[in-house]
């Protein structure tokens, strides 16, 4: 266990804030932060009552915190609705004909949406799932492109109550029919298709595939964005735009309780089945507008672009509740980073002149190979802010970034966090908290983070352990959707009262934080999770597999590779074309972003004498690396010599 989240890195570049960018912040110093961090920790109703008041309540909060651990309410008895704050809140001023959303089309289509447009269409939607019966607390998926739809979809749920799940494009009908079976939702809005690098991903004939044979779903509204033929199924499916024309854009909100559950957004656990991470209304926006207006520094004039998809919960919070919140303009752009080429991210800063980015590391290190002469082509002088969430960032990255993006003169924001966390909890404010390559440096407001051993006790500086968190958050996850008792187990049983991340990490002498990375059997691949027995599920369902184990390989590219050994059952001629056959299975049961980089087949698996696969002893054997360590509890030595042998 130690030996999983050791770390060896050492870094000591320091890089200041610019006294220019700290003069304009909104925290401008080391020593403001740390006042501001005091006040937060030691009287938390004032800080996170002051921040939410704020925003538009239609009743009171009688209390900002009620914490029986492991359940928090958050601005107890208050009633709010998300959309109001994200809409109406800015209609009364200025803000009116701003720009709320700037998208951008992968064939290069453009729309603009100004905060009156998009109050208007969100409303006319919402209307529209009025019309279709769903109610308050019903669930509803949404399986769109990042399109200005998705956004539309959330808002019009949460306007009138009702919960949304949204589900990456990328996944496959297996993973959406699972997640309908889960949430019992009764209606789902998609589109015919997605562009994605110059093809159409057929978004409808998923579903289609994934309804086969009934469901809880009773409606499903399409919105036509490819124009591609698709099935239409009479009395369930319904076309967006025809819709629309028996509504109105008129549609109050509906004032909710600030615990009144907002989403479910399904994330990868150690066990094979998604977990259905439930957030609610009060704490999740306070949480979110909070994290915007301080870690990205979000201005008026800002132009504010998150490369995410809205389908994770980077997307869920930094390009629709915590950007509108604050009335900022964000960027929405449809497709991939090298379509036509791959300079298609730094020509939509220079056409957008673009002020603040965030994205991820993944993508970072494939700009670096795809070489500096994309982003020379392009100007990138209106960038202020750079920011990057969803895995450790190495330290050469990040200097790439800096230096090639940033130009030298931009603060990076280093944001970790989880969906389950719903906001950013440690990260460095840009004109405040001086930066280290690869550190994510100091917990933000109201967030006490430690690291520990195993028994729970605290390590001393740049030991490393496991990290947890030591008090709620008003955007903490509230739950697992239906299962109270694994929300429990997997988050607060372990160091009782204290929410176990999942990450192991370790603090240096200054008490900056520097993640290493997942310490269960979670993969992190291009900044996604995926678990690894979820996959190896997948292999097992193949009629020709007999036994599966997947682990993950460092990889330059996405972070880490996915490697799965394989034994197939007796008779069954384990020969390459099988190999592609199981990688394309993954990818239609899970989604491409699980389809393994290389898929080993071996006469048997190492297990312990208990029958437990020795997962370690395959990391290394995937990593070329020789197997060093304890072996003694193996069962059959012969099959560990045989594995290292096995061809790639
Ligand atoms: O391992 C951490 C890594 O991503 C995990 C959370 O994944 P997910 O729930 O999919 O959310 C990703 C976007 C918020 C974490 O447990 N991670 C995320 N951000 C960072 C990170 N690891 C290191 N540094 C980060 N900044």
């Amino acid at each position: 266990m130690q030996n999983d989240i050791e770390s060896h890195l050492i870094e000591k570049r320091v890089f200041k804030p610019s006294k220019g960018f700290s003069k304009t912040a909104r925290i401008k110093s080391l020593a403001q932060y740390r006042r501001m961090y005091r006040e937060s920790i030691r009287q938390p109703a004032k800080f996170w009552g002051r921040e939410a008041s704020e925003l538009v309540w239609r009743a009171p909060w009688k209390k900002v915190l009620e914490w029986k651990a492991p359940f928090a309410k958050w601005f107890v008895g208050g009633k709010l609705n998300i959309s109001e704050n994200c809409l109406d809140r800015h209609l009364n001023g200025p803000r009116r004909n701003k720009a709320a959303i700037l998208w951008e089309g992968e064939p290069g289509d453009k729309r603009t949406l100004t905060y009156q447009q998009l109050h208007r269409e969100v409303c006319r939607f919402a209307n529209v799932l009025k019309r279709n019966k769903i109610k308050t607390g019903d669930r509803v998926i949404i399986y769109l492109p990042n399109i200005p739809e998705a956004a539309i979809a959330m808002l019009a749920c949460a306007r009138i109550g009702a919960v949304h799940s949204v589900i990456f494009g990328g996944f496959s009908a297996d993973s959406i029919r699972d997640r309908i079976i889960d949430s019992g939702a009764i209606a789902l809005v998609t589109a015919d298709g997605a562009y994605r690098r110059g093809a159409i991903v057929p978004l409808k004939k998923n579903v289609d595939e994934a309804l086969r044979g009934g469901t809880s779903i009773k409606r499903v509204i399409v919105f036509r964005r490819t124009g591609s033929e698709i099935h239409m199924e009479e009395v369930r499916d319904i076309w967006w735009h025809q819709e629309l024309e028996y509504v109105d854009a008129n549609c109050p909100p509906v004032p909710l309780d600030s615990e009144h559950p907002l989403y479910l957004l399904y994330t990868s656990g150690s066990t094979g089945k998604p977990k259905g991470i439930l957030h609610t209304t009060g704490g999740y926006l306070v949480g979110v507008y909070s994290t915007m207006k301080y870690v990205f520094d979000i201005r008026d004039e800002d132009i504010f672009w998150c490369t995410a998809d809205v389908g994770w919960v980077t997307g869920h919070s930094y390009i629709v509740y915590g950007p509108l919140a604050n009335g900022a303009t964000v960027v929405m752009y449809e497709g991939a980073p090298n379509w036509p080429e791959p300079d298609r991210f730094w020509k939509i800063i220079e056409d957008y002149r673009i002020n603040i980015l965030y994205t991820a590391p993944t993508a970072i290190r494939a700009f670096i190979r795809w070489g500096d002469q994309w982003v020379a082509k392009h100007d990138l002088s209106s960038l202020r802010l750079l920011g990057t969430v969803g895995e450790p960032i190495n330290p050469e990255a990040w200097m790439w970034y800096h230096k090639n993006i940033g130009g030298g003169r931009c603060p990076i924001v280093d944001t970790w966090w989880q969906t389950e966390t719903g906001s950013i909890l440690i990260t460095p404010l840009p004109g405040a908290i001086p930066t280290k390559p690869g550190s994510a440096t100091l917990p933000f407001f109201g967030v006490e983070p430690a690291i520990v051993d195993e028994k729970g006790n605290e390590v001393g500086p740049n030991v490393g352990g496991k990290l947890i968190i030591q008090r709620p958050w008003p955007a903490m996850l509230r739950s697992i959707y239906g299962d109270k008792t694994r929300y429990r187990q997997q988050y607060w049983s372990e160091f009782k009262g204290n929410y176990l991340t999942g990450d192991g990490a370790r603090r240096d002498e200054d008490g900056y934080f520097w993640i290493v990375g997942r310490i269960d059997d979670v993969l992190n691949v291009a900044g996604h999770r995926l678990g690894t027995s979820e996959i190896e599920s997948a292999l097992v369902s193949h009629a020709r597999v007999a036994e599966a184990a997947v682990v993950g390989r460092p990889d330059e590219l996405k972070g880490q590779g996915v490697v799965a050994f394989v034994t197939v059952k007796t008779g069954v001629d384990a020969s390459r074309g099988l190999k592609e056959e199981l990688r394309d299975h993954v990818a239609a049961h899970i989604g491409a972003i699980a389809k393994p980089d290389e898929v080993r087949f071996a006469e048997a698996l190492p297990k312990t004498r208990s029958g437990k696969i020795m997962r370690r002893l395959l990391k290394e054997i995937a990593s070329g690396a020789k197997v060093t360590g304890d072996t003694t509890t193996l069962e059959d030595f012969s099959v560990l010599a045989r594995l290292s042998e096995s061809e790639e």
